[in-house]
């Protein structure tokens, strides 16, 4: 009854931004992303008839709260599926997701906790099974399960058994970078659920965000097959400047982006005036991703490095899908 999983983080290159389901997580559109070798949870879930409730331990750090709950809900959906209500785990993870890279650790971790939690309980799970349950803890996790190009597929079914993810392309299929950058900043945070969510309720904008994603997702799946870089990039940054544009367009208007946010953008766009190809991509928070190709990683890194206000550049080659240690 116990099992020990590894998941990596992933980056979306399309992104999801809202549900149509908030208990089941199903999303308003469908995503793609690339999964990310340099970022990764590792936990073990160790069932036993001792406990009375689950234990959580992240980092060597006992966690309560909502964290806790969100596990704790997570591990219940697992032991329905199993058919073991009863039974409670001890959870133990450890993200080698830097914080200083300004990833969120939600798509890893809930990845690395499904794969662990199934298995343990010794449900044999195909890997479009798995990415159904993960989906259950955080929408963008369920792309987690795949290794390099990752297209989670919205699906149409009201009860989410069509809502999974299902791999594109390998890791070995083309060697893309991402710089993550993470800046000094203190802003408040909205959650990337609760940022969606008032998007989908209240945006001016969202019905346009709604209706660019099949033509992006069309463009960007011919670029990665093709590996035309320019396509892939540009089209990954305007989506993002879409969804990011619905945040203003909600009310409250708000915007993940810092002014120094700006200035990596506009760093990254002067690169290509430069003749470097790179590209950005920017998820709930101020931190940018930029996309590049090996050929140019050490002048991107230099450039990024030599903005003002960047705290950290962490570069990161496309990565794999769950295994179990
Ligand atoms: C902007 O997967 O964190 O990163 O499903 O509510 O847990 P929940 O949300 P989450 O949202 C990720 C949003 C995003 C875009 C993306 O990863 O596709």
């Amino acid at each position: 009854m116990k099992a020990t999983a590894k998941a990596h983080t992933n980056i979306a290159l399309i992104k999801y931004w809202g549900k149509r389901n908030e208990e089941l997580i199903l999303p308003t559109n469908s995503s793609l992303s690339i999964t990310l070798d340099g970022f990764y949870t590792t936990t073990s879930v160790a069932f036993d008839e001792d406990l009375s409730e689950d234990i959580f331990v992240l980092n060597n750090e006992v966690i309560t709260g909502e964290a806790y709950r969100r596990v704790s809900r997570f591990l219940h959906l697992i032991r329905e599926t199993a058919g073991k209500q009863n039974l409670y785990a001890r959870v133990n993870s450890v993200n080698e997701v830097p914080t200083a890279a300004g990833f969120a650790s939600s798509a890893s971790g809930f990845a690395a906790l499904a794969a662990a939690g199934t298995r343990a309980l010794g449900l044999d799970l195909t890997h479009e099974d798995l990415s159904r349950i993960t989906r259950q803890g955080s929408g963008s996790a369920c792309r987690s399960i795949y290794g390099g190009f990752v297209e989670w597929n919205m699906g149409e079914r009201e009860d989410g058994t069509d809502s999974q993810a299902i791999q594109i392309q390998t890791e070995n299929h083309w060697d893309v970078r991402v710089a993550a950058v993470e800046l000094n900043s203190k802003m408040k945070k909205i959650s990337s659920r609760a940022g969606m969510k008032r998007t989908v309720e209240t945006s001016a904008f969202y019905s346009g965000w709604l209706d660019s994603i099949p033509n992006d997702l069309k463009e960007i799946k011919v670029g990665i097959a093709t590996k035309d870089f320019e396509k892939v990039g540009a089209v990954a940054e305007a989506n993002c400047l879409k969804m990011h544009a619905t945040t203003l367009g909600a009310a409250p208007p708000f915007t993940y982006w810092h002014d120094s946010t700006m200035r990596v953008m506009q760093t990254v766009q002067e690169m290509r005036e430069k003749g470097i190809p790179a590209y950005f991509t920017i998820d709930a928070g101020p931190n940018v991703k930029v996309l590049y190709l090996p050929e140019n990683e050490e002048q991107v890194e230099k450039i990024l490095k030599d903005i003002p206000d960047v705290q950290n550049v962490t570069l990161s080659k496309i990565g794999p899908g769950v295994t179990y240690l």
